[in-house]
């Protein structure tokens, strides 16, 4: 699966969700979420981030490597709902994210 870090928080620029050809890329309050079974692997939601927020997971910088558990547990109550536009923006973030001091600049 592909994996979304911390570049995302308090940008969500949303120029991946458009790249996304299973609409697998759900919205928190702070950051967008990939979901690790429905993501097919494409790629193609990686070069359009303009701040280089998403990662193979093989190729997540070491500084980075708990979002691959944030983007997993995100779903954990969610589970797989099979289209991030007919659900929405969530009103959650994983602990990781909820507890970051504010990143934009
Ligand atoms: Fe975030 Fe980049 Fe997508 S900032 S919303 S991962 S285009
Ligand atoms: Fe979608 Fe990116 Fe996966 S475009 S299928 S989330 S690699």
């Amino acid at each position: 699966t592909y994996v979304i870090a911390q570049p995302c928080v308090d940008v969500l620029d949303k120029a991946c969700i458009e790249e996304c050809p299973v609409d697998c890329i759900y919205e928190g309050q702070r950051m967008l979420y990939i979901h690790p079974d429905e993501c097919v692997d494409c790629g193609a939601c990686e070069p359009v981030c303009p701040v280089e927020a998403i990662y193979y997971e093989d190729d997540l910088p070491e500084q980075w490597s708990e979002y691959y558990k944030a983007n997993v547990e995100f779903f954990d109550e969610i589970g797989s709902p099979g289209g991030a536009s007919k659900v929405g923006k969530y009103e959650t973030d994983h602990p990781l994210i909820a507890k970051l001091p504010p990143q934009a600049e």
